[in-house]
């Protein structure tokens, strides 16, 4: 990789791999000081549960019943609740890299930062089961976006590092539902399709403030955390303004959800 605060931090070879395969992964875009000041961020806003009467911290994987430990707990929006997480070197760099990706020759910019959290604690932690980002979002329109997850400590194949699917970004949205096929469950899996050889995953393990990059539609999974440490992962969302489509797609495993964090976040929306 080049100097990642380069316009474009990406060589040739590289962005010719994430074009083809849909993923790619890069060894650092921080330093152990800012990793260490995210550390204690993120875990300040995990151990607060900020942002829960507001539906912004819930159970990625279970039903997020109040007096239950979260299966896999996510914030979203963390930097709401610890300013610290914004306009780090780690977020330069990664927009810096989005830009590249999505629009190289800058006629559009990128928007976005960290947009969500998830923590898998130790010897805990559930799996995120197989799935594309873009079945959690709205079936009207086309999507020109990135996540480029940053793990605070190593990502081993031990705590849950990142695994893909290659070239399945060339797919259309799979049919999804809820984990466990639970419509309290916010979380989605893909409904497993026969035509994917899932034993064709590539497991990203990374280092610190390295990171794995996909666009919306590639398949990807993390395990179970198994190590003695918690596994923390940030993830920064960049995107161009979205396209509406012209057919009539719908994204039926989302309108049958019933979360209970759907209710907190209303119950918010309704007293504010
Ligand atoms: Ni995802």
């Amino acid at each position: 990789m080049k100097n990642q605060f380069s316009s474009t931090p990406l060589d040739e070879e590289q962005v010719q791999y994430y074009q083809e395969n849909g993923f790619l992964w890069l060894s650092n875009l921080t330093d152990e000081t800012e990793l260490e000041m995210m550390r204690a961020a993120y875990d300040r806003i995990f151990a607060e549960k900020a942002g829960r009467s507001e539906g912004n911290e819930f159970d990625l994987a279970g039903a997020d019943e109040d007096d239950k430990q979260a299966a896999l707990p996510q914030i979203l929006n963390p930097a709401k609740y610890a300013p610290e997480l914004r306009n780090t070197k780690a977020e330069a760099a990664a927009r810096a890299i989005a830009q590249q990706l999505l629009c190289a020759d800058g006629s559009e910019e990128v928007q976005g930062g960290p947009a969500h959290a998830i923590l898998k604690p130790a010897f805990h932690g559930a799996i995120t089961p197989w799935h594309q980002d873009e079945a959690y979002w709205n079936p009207q329109m086309n999507y020109r976006s990135i996540s480029i997850w940053m793990p605070l400590q190593d990502a081993t194949l031990e705590n849950g590092c990142m695994q893909f699917i290659p070239q399945s970004h060339k797919r259309e949205v799979l049919p999804h539902q809820s984990i466990g096929n639970d419509p309290r469950v916010h979380g989605l899996e893909v409904c497993q399709p026969n035509d994917i050889d899932f034993s064709e995953a590539v497991p990203c393990p990374i280092p610190a403030g390295g990171v794995t990059l996909h666009p919306g539609r590639t398949l990807h999974y993390a395990g179970a955390n198994n190590s003695p440490g918690p596994r923390r992962a940030l993830i920064f969302g960049f995107s161009l303004p979205a396209i509406p489509r012209q057919d009539d797609r719908s994204f039926p495993w989302n309108e049958a959800k019933q979360t209970a964090r759907a209710k907190r976040a209303g119950t918010a929306k309704a007293t504010m």
